[in-house]
């Protein structure tokens, strides 16, 4: 009897992860902005961004203070993507966090959504010199990070903030104003995804009067995450 309480408890302790147990790093309760991320995500995460950097000949990267990956929770089923880094993003090495980036928390806390419930990122992530649009080129050496990226995250519904976006992602042969306010169903390597084009708040600081069709795109995203539960 005593003999098979001994192999059980030595059963036990063989279950336990001594690292847990005896490792000396303080466990911190406080952080709340950590998501406890799939390690496998934030693994692929981790060396998404560091093929990024790991890219060789690339101007935008020689001239950038620093990469511009992402912000948010890796764990959200909303993901949004711009176009590229500003200065302000560039200094901090973080997506829409100038004139745009508060433009775009009021516009996501008008649906009942902030920067820790969604995901972002850009088409590039490096700063383009006075802020100019990417060039084709550009787009083309840093597409299949994106798409890579939005692989990884595996958002149910994904938010293309303007033209770069939309013609980087669904095709060139398409116009903005016309794409807009539409559910497009799309497929990104194993990720199949429900796409809302809308306008970027960029442009919606320079066109005040498109906010009212911005606000329909923001309803229709609303709808859309009521409906799937998000
Ligand atoms: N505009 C973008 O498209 N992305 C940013 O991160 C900032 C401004």
């Amino acid at each position: 009897m005593l003999k098979n309480n001994k192999i059980k408890l030595i059963k036990y302790y063989n279950l336990i992860n001594h690292n847990l147990i005896y490792n000396n790093k303080a466990i911190n309760r406080y952080k709340k902005d950590i998501y406890e991320i799939p390690e496998d995500r934030s693994k692929s995460l981790e060396f998404l961004k560091k093929s990024i950097m790991n890219l060789k000949k690339c101007d935008l990267k020689k001239n950038a203070k620093n990469i511009v990956f992402s912000d948010g929770n890796p764990k959200s089923k909303i993901m949004l993507i711009g176009e590229a880094p500003g200065a302000n993003e560039d200094d901090e090495g973080l997506p829409f966090v100038g004139r745009a980036g508060m433009l775009l928390d009021k516009m996501l806390t008008a649906i009942n959504l902030d920067r820790k419930k969604v995901y972002i990122s850009n088409i590039i992530n490096y700063r383009p010199p006075e802020n100019r649009r990417p060039t084709d080129e550009e787009i083309k050496r840093y597409l299949p990070f994106i798409t890579k990226h939005i692989e990884i995250i595996n958002p149910k519904i994904l938010v293309l903030l303007g033209s770069t976006a939309m013609n980087a992602l669904i095709g060139n042969d398409v116009v903005i104003s016309k794409m807009r306010g539409k559910w497009i169903e799309k497929e990104f390597g194993n990720c199949k995804t429900s796409v809302i084009i809308t306008f970027h708040p960029a442009f919606l600081m320079r066109q005040p009067a498109q906010k009212k069709m911005s606000w329909i795109d923001l309803k229709m995203i609303r709808e859309k995450k009521n409906k799937l539960n998000i």
